[in-house]
């Protein structure tokens, strides 16, 4: 019999075949919750919460059966090999599970359990499945990009049989004490306890076994017509084992073959003192992660990371998104640590809070709160990486060395997307165009969705709508814009298309269990997917995208990626069956969550090679992603809502992702499903100019809302936001590059930059952009016009339009007036940074506009900040081709000096630095000038050598305006070293 689910899905399969689905996601239809499985509807997680709860329930009588056998166990150069033995029954059997841990040279540890049976692929799959009998264990050739050099000079001390101490990490003030029986870890820094590995003893490793078939005993049901014979069987070994999902599990009518039988590994991490952790995202849910059972506001499930298309998805909620990044960070008052948990398959992660740390010497100070967590995932080896921070900045630096930074970005892609599903014409893009230049509205993109196809078939036009794509891609250009089309990872499933056809005849799709192409539906209809684990697959893929080949195309088109978790419209749970193979026959089980990064990372590689010769930054948006994926583009959180609910939750998600490492991320401005009041649409805006990636959408359904049609005030308040935007753009780059360099986040959450301040530890609703000292709180409620702000240090800070010094004290709130017109937006005191003032169309047409610098003095009247730029397009940077400065304003000298310490002379200069020659420092405003400066008309500038005078105006301040300085027509050269004397 067809469930209700099923018969919606193949129903959707229909709709989707005749281009109506559309109308199934209309407006109004919530996600339905009940199709994505809760955890004991997820045999693995339900078994694990259970085997937890039992051990729970034996308090201290409780041992974990795991322990290591001393006699081979060894330490040498950094590594420490063991095996664990695994206690199954009582009558002493066990089953061996080979541990690694290795210290590293970046600080991180990594411990790895595998289990030797299946590693020596002495196992049976079941139903003739061809898939590996091995865990998975290439999650890290995804994922992992350095940080892994061993440290052999870690130092290891045996205390007898009963375990080993290790000390490793920035003067050995990491440890790592290793107890034998039962296994656990305990990390601590400068001798105090920070995490402990195992420390409830709720370590599990489902090794593998054979399916015992039992006798069937036959029982007829009834002697009625229907009488059928019903096959009962009989109990589980050993006794007290819930087997019933081992072998096979079924949900919303899709039952998973399971050809290895139960392989899940589950752990619990406790952070001692630590009451707050961040990160494994993606949720729609606060910043400081909740407990997931008991405990004050506690959600009833477990966070789960299970990358889904879960359209309009609900708030408040650790249900899984689109995306998977399994990096926890715990901070307490001056101290971070963090574990990731590198593992593709499905995972939960439970959390709670024990109100008293067991363990009195954690931190030495402070409330003794410790966070339990227990780490649950379906298939894969065991292997989780050790951070001791001890700062969140710390962490994100070796978080980013060992995933990898963001990439550089094409500098348009920080400016402004408008987006819709869809624009439906070449003529109607340039109609869009036309008129964002006729309401003066900056933009750099438009965007179209999979409507611009023929018939869903990637890499062709609507012939009809799309009669000239070049003509439409050279009006852009002719402003420096561009256009971005999406390609989804589903191929049409049709004849006479020759990219299936060539997808087939290479054999490059997943396969299903039998080793077929595998079939399933999506907005094409009967699709099949390309199988980016395949090396062949992503040299094929490139193959699509040359200039040659996708026509219509050209140097200003980039790259959009949806629907790659995958979204299969008939698949559970929206998704792929987990027993379809992949390349190297891993089961899709085992890399789920790395899915859609492969896809994302096969475009961006094919952005690459489009043209010989042209090496350019891709620019490729992701919908699905994983730890790893801000190497190559950027993210948004996919189908929201067009309410307040939806626009408030949007922060915290961004900031999220910010503190996990993959900080280029965005909501859709505006919302997706529905229809937003003016209000709600110029308040988006509003938030939407500090989001690092900026795009307005809507559904098809939605009315038309480029922000030109908006009636004023609101056309008004919405070209303001832009220009905001705009102006900062130097500050934004600047934060990219940093973002870039060490891992940090671009806008960051009140414990990132002051990790100290405990007010701010559960604060998600604002933050600093970069290291600006721009301090933002956008309105995220009808009505509202004023915010409170929550002050998190003793500095002085000053309202960014007014330049009003603001009477802020530290750990409290201000008040600060917010009617729609305005963004509460304040500057820190002591931060310099960058802006360009002159207005215009594009990102690209501002390129060599001269610069106006913010100088925000602080208490002690010092400021210090920074300007990166480079050409914003290609890889010259890698070659030294940028500027990088930092100014300083001490004493009564602001200067600029190279950031890097490097000698002008010995830049090697390319066309850009060339044409940057001449881009100057124009203006230069101090706020918060000192008052002795009122009478000052003039002050000294010295750059190249030379002495000249430059004009200096003292603002006294009104009743709606502070005291500030500017110092006009400075004309020093960005790029050269400058002293301004203020003497
Ligand atoms: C789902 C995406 O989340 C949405 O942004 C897009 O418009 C539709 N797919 C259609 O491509």
């Amino acid at each position: 019999m067809r469930t209700p689910s099923q018969s919606l899905l193949s129903w959707s399969a229909l709709l989707c075949a005749s281009g109506l689905l559309s109308s199934l996601f209309s407006v109004g239809v919530a996600v339905k919750e009940n199709d994505f499985k809760k955890c004991h509807q997820s045999g693995f997680c339900k078994r694990n919460r259970d085997y937890a709860d039992k051990a729970i329930a034996q308090g201290s009588s409780w041992q974990a059966p795991y322990k290591i056998l001393p006699t081979e166990a060894s330490f040498k150069n950094g590594l420490f090999h063991a095996t664990i033995l695994k206690s199954i029954d009582d009558k002493g059997s066990t089953v061996e599970l080979p541990l690694t841990v290795s210290f590293h040279k970046s600080g991180t540890a990594r411990v790895t359990i595998d289990e030797k049976q299946r590693q020596e692929k002495n196992i049976e799959l079941r139903h003739n499945s061809q898939a590996r009998k091995e865990r998975y264990n290439e999650a890290e050739t995804w994922a992992i990009v350095g940080g892994t050099t061993v440290d052999v000079d870690a130092k290891g001390s045996y205390s007898g049989d009963s375990g080993i101490k290790i000390q490793y990490g920035p003067n050995s003030t990491f440890e790592a004490d290793i107890k034998y029986d039962p296994y656990s870890i305990e990390f601590k820094r400068d001798g105090y306890a920070q995490l402990k590995l195992n420390d409830r003893g709720l370590i599990n490793l489902e090794h593998w076994r054979p399916k015992v078939e039992k006798p069937v005993a036959e029982e007829k049901k009834d002697d009625g017509e229907n009488a059928e014979e019903k096959k009962e069987e009989f109990p589980a070994e050993p006794e007290g084992e819930d087997e019933s999902t081992w072998w096979d599990e079924t949900f919303g009518g899709n039952t998973d073959s399971k050809p290895r039988g139960p392989e899940s590994v589950a752990l619990d991490i406790t952070f001692f003192g630590y009451d707050h952790v961040y990160g494994i995202p993606e949720h729609a849910g606060p910043l400081s992660l909740k407990e997931t059972r008991g405990g004050d506001d506690a959600y009833t499930e477990p966070y789960r990371l299970y990358n889904s298309d879960v359209f309009e998805y609900i708030l408040d909620s650790p249900m899984t998104l689109y995306g998977a990044i399994p990096l926890m960070q715990a901070h307490s008052k001056d101290s971070t640590v963090a574990v990731f948990w590198l593992n593709a398959a499905e995972t939960w992660i439970d959390i709670t809070k024990a109100k008293e740390s067991k363990n009195p010497l954690a931190l030495g100070k402070g409330p003794k709160i410790d966070t339990q967590t227990h780490w649950i995932s379906e298939a894969g080896v065991m292997d989780l990486f050790i951070f001791l921070g001890p700062t969140p900045s710390d962490v994100s630096k070796a978080f980013g060395e060992l995933t990898g930074t963001t990439a550089m970005p094409q500098e348009f892609s920080i400016g402004y997307h408008q987006c819709r599903w869809n624009y439906v014409s070449d003529d109607d893009v340039k109609e869009v165009d036309r008129k964002m230049d006729r309401h003066q509205i900056p933009y750099d993109v438009i965007w179209l969705d999979i409507e611009y196809t023929e018939e869903k078939k990637y890499f062709t036009w609507d012939k009809d709508m799309f009669k000239d794509p070049i003509s439409m891609g050279q009006q852009l250009d002719a402003h420096g814009r561009k256009l971005v089309v999406i390609i989804d990872p589903h191929i049409k499933n049709i004849g006479s298309y020759p990219v299936i056809d060539e997808l087939k005849a290479n054999s490059l799709a997943i396969k299903n269990k039998e080793g077929r192409d595998f079939d399933g539906w999506c907005w094409p209809g009967s699709s099949m997917w390309i199988d980016c684990f395949n090396p062949s697959a992503i040299k094929w893929w490139k193959s699509l995208f040359k200039y040659n080949r996708f026509k219509g195309t050209m140097e200003n088109t980039w790259l959009w990626n949806d629907m790659n978790e995958p979204s299969v419209f008939n698949g559970p749970e929206v998704t792929m069956p987990k027993d379809n193979l992949h390349y190297g026959s891993w089961e899709h089980r085992d890399v789920h969550n790395i899915n859609g990064m492969t896809f994302h990372n096969a475009t961006y590689q094919a952005l690459l090679s489009r043209k010989k010769g042209e090496l350019r930054r891709p620019f490729v948006l992701t919908r699905s992603f994983y730890a790893g994926s801000q190497r190559v583009g950027a993210m948004w959180t996919g189908d929201n809502q067009a309410n307040w609910e939806h626009l408030g939750a949007s922060i915290p998600m961004i900031l999220n992702q910010g503190v996990s490492g993959f900080p280029f991320a965005g909501a859709d401005v505006g919302g997706f499903f529905g229809n937003p009041e003016p209000e709600l649409q110029s308040r988006w805006y509003q938030a939407g100019a500090f989001y690092p990636f900026f795009r307005g959408h809507a559904h098809i359904d939605a009315r038309r809302r480029e922000p030109y049609l908006l009636a004023e005030p609101y056309r008004t308040i919405v070209a303001s936001a832009l220009r905001l935007r705009y102006s900062l753009m130097p500050s934004w780059y600047t934060a990219f590059h940093q973002a870039h360099r060490d891992g940090s986040p671009i806008i960051r959450p009140m414990y990132w930059t002051h990790p100290s301040s405990e007010g701010g530890f559960s604060i998600d609703n604002q933050f600093f952009l970069g290291s600006t000292g721009i301090l933002v709180k956008p309105v995220v409620s009808r009505g509202k016009t004023i915010e409170d702000i929550y002050i998190p240090d003793d500095e002085a800070y000053y309202n960014y339009f007014t330049y009003q010094q603001l009477p802020t004290k530290k750990g409290k709130t201000l008040k600060v007036d917010a009617p729609i017109e305005s963004i509460p937006v304040l500057m820190r005191g002591g931060h310099i940074f960058p802006r360009r003032d002159i207005p215009r169309r594009s990102v690209q047409l501002m390129k060599f506009d001269d610069y106006t610098l913010i100088v925000v003095v602080s208490k002690d009247g010092t400021a210090e900040g920074q300007l990166y730029a480079d050409d914003g397009d290609s890889f010259d940077y890698q070659k030294g081709e940028y500027i990088h400065r930092t100014f300083k304003l001490e004493g009564s000298k602001l200067t600029s000096t190279d950031a890097e310490g490097r000698d002008a002379k010995y830049i090697k200069r390319g066309d850009w630095l060339k044409n940057m020659q001449d881009v100057a420092v124009d203006k230069i405003i101090i706020v918060g000038a000192p008052s002795f400066w009122a009478d000052k008309k003039e002050v000294k500038l010295e750059t190249e050598g030379k002495q000249s005078i430059v004009k200096l105006e003292y603002i006294k301040g009104a009743a709606n305006q502070g005291p500030f300085a500017t110092v006009g027509r400075v004309g020093a050269k960005i790029g050269a070293d400058w002293t301004i004397d203020f003497t």
